[in-house]
């Protein structure tokens, strides 16, 4: 079973497992221990909503990614069981479909929203910040009401929740209690006068159900984001790196509102690659949100990065000679494997796909990204229908990746070169195919 890490809420750091066993400590001490569970109610009727909620509801839906995390593989839509490993063990999402017995049929409203805001499951049991509530917190009472009718009117599907596998002690959740006290304190969205309604329109959705910087912004030892300057600096999920979106961007050719609105809703712009590894189901959910509602995030994205230094090379580089003189080998194999598509004058470039010289995961600081692709290849999640690349786990060594990543890094980068890159290959090898 491939597990999802932490499901773009990677903390990537075992230490972390020490740190939130302290904050156990503060929680039992405070004695604030579960919380109160509320009655079940009647399992509502579909007809009980009006379609208008309903399909309101299944719009934001999409924007904040439920059925992501909620669906298992090859499993029923939003019946949950999706492994989500985390630093902190393995954790289950759980089924929230209408079933009265195993989803949430018998939830209120108020159950509902208590879940999504406070992080407490209808019985008062704290749960795992993996359901991203420190984001869902600032969305507003009545877009809670709209999801709420969509998930009562989907079909209920009978699926009793697994059993999560977290290290000692963790698995005893009123120590979540502590870690609230302390990272839980989010407000609901206010708008900012100084900015126009479409930011802040776009800053609502990405900051609450978007939860962008919970993949964007980088993470301490408690697996708490990191907000003020920190934020959208960048971060880690599923072992990708979430390239920075703030000043500190590291893309070729600094991003603009329509760039973004293009890859957010279609997977790829020409000009700065395709959403690959955990971005791709984020575009999923995206290309059926509301096309008002993806310029708007494009447009709050934008602003972040609007002070970011003008890129030192007016063109992206292509040091094509240099790379093949210092590299020899991984320039024989690009020529053999990769240039049919990616090479200047190839079918797929004159198509319009970006160009290995603006894609970013050539620029970032870690060779994750780059490595990644090679071994599990790219499938653009919606949009242009066009070429995919293969995933060459099987056919490439850790030394041949090793040389591709060293050659693309020097040929189409002026950042400084990747070091280890055969240890990096063969650890991502060796997290893709774990248990
Ligand atoms: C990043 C993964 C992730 C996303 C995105 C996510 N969830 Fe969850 N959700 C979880 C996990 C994991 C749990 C179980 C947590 C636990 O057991 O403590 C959960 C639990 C829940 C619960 C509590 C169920 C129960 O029985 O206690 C509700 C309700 C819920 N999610 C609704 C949603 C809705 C609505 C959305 C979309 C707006 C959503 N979730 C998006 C991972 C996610
Ligand atoms: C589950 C984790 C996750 C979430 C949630 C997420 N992202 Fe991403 N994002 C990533 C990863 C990983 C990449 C790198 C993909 C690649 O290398 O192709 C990425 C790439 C991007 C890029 C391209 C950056 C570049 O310079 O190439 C943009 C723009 C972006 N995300 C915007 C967003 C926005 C806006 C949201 C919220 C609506 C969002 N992301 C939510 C993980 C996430
Ligand atoms: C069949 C065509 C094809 C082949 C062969 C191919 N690629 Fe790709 N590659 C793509 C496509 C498609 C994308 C996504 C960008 C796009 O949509 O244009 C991509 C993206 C990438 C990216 C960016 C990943 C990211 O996170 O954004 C890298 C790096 C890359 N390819 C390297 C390689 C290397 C190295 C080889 C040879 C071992 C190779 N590719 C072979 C089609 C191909």
């Amino acid at each position: 079973m491939k597990r999802t890490r932490w499901a773009g809420r990677a903390v990537g750091r075992w230490a972390a497992g020490g740190a939130l066993a302290c904050l156990a400590g503060v929680g039992a001490f405070l004695g604030i221990a579960d919380r109160s569970g509320l009655p079940t109610v009647p399992t509502p009727k579909a007809t009980e909503f009006p379609t208008e909620l309903v399909s309101r509801g299944a719009a934001l839906a999409a924007v904040g990614d439920c059925i992501v995390c909620h669906t298992a593989d090859r499993g029923v839509a939003y019946a949950g069981g999706r492994a989500l490993a985390t630093p902190f063990g393995t954790l289950f999402s759980t089924n929230i479909t209408p079933d009265p017995e195993t989803g949430i049929g018998g939830w209120s409203k108020e159950a509902f929203k208590r879940a999504m805001r406070d992080g407490v499951s209808r019985d008062g049991r704290h749960l795992y910040p993996a359901l991203p509530y420190d984001h869902y917190r600032r969305v507003h009472d009545g877009d809670l009401d709209a999801i709420y009718a969509f998930l009562m009117t989907r079909p209920a599907a009978s699926a009793p929740a697994k059993a999560n596998d977290l290290i000692f002690p963790l698995g005893f959740r009123p120590l979540l209690a502590g870690w609230k006290l302390l990272f839980l304190h989010q407000e609901e969205f206010t708008p900012r006068p100084d900015r126009d309604a479409e930011w802040n329109r776009g800053a609502y959705l990405a900051e609450g159900l978007g939860h962008c910087s919970g993949c964007h912004s980088p993470r301490n030892l408690a697996g708490a984001e990191e907000t003020g300057d920190g934020a959208y600096s960048g971060g880690v999920a599923e072992g990708w790196v979430a390239p920075a979106l703030n000043g500190a961007s590291p893309t070729a050719v600094p991003w603009t509102a329509d760039s973004l609105y293009t890859y957010l809703r279609t997977g790829v712009d020409g000009r700065h690659g395709a959403a690959a590894g955990p971005m791709g189901p984020v575009v999923h959910g995206l290309s059926r949100a509301p096309e008002a509602d993806v310029r708007a995030i494009a447009t709050y994205i934008a602003s972040l990065s609007a002070d970011r230094a003008a890129p030192k090379t007016p063109s992206p580089p292509d040091h094509a000679a240099e790379a093949a003189k210092a590299n020899p080998a991984g320039a024989t194999l690009f020529a053999g494997a990769c240039a049919g598509c990616h090479e200047g004058g190839a079918p797929m470039m004159t198509q319009g796909r970006p160009g290995l010289p603006t894609v970013t995961a050539l620029q970032l600081d870690r060779p994750d990204n780059t490595i990644r692709a090679i071994l599990q290849g790219v499938h653009p999640p919606t949009g242009p229908a066009g070429p995919t690349m293969p995933a060459f786990a099987a056919s490439l060594t850790d030394a041949q990746i090793a040389d591709l990543a060293a050659y693309l890094r020097s040929r189409f980068s002026d950042r400084p070169a990747w070091t280890s890159l055969a240890t990096a290959a063969a650890m991502v090898r060796k997290e893709d195919t774990q248990p």
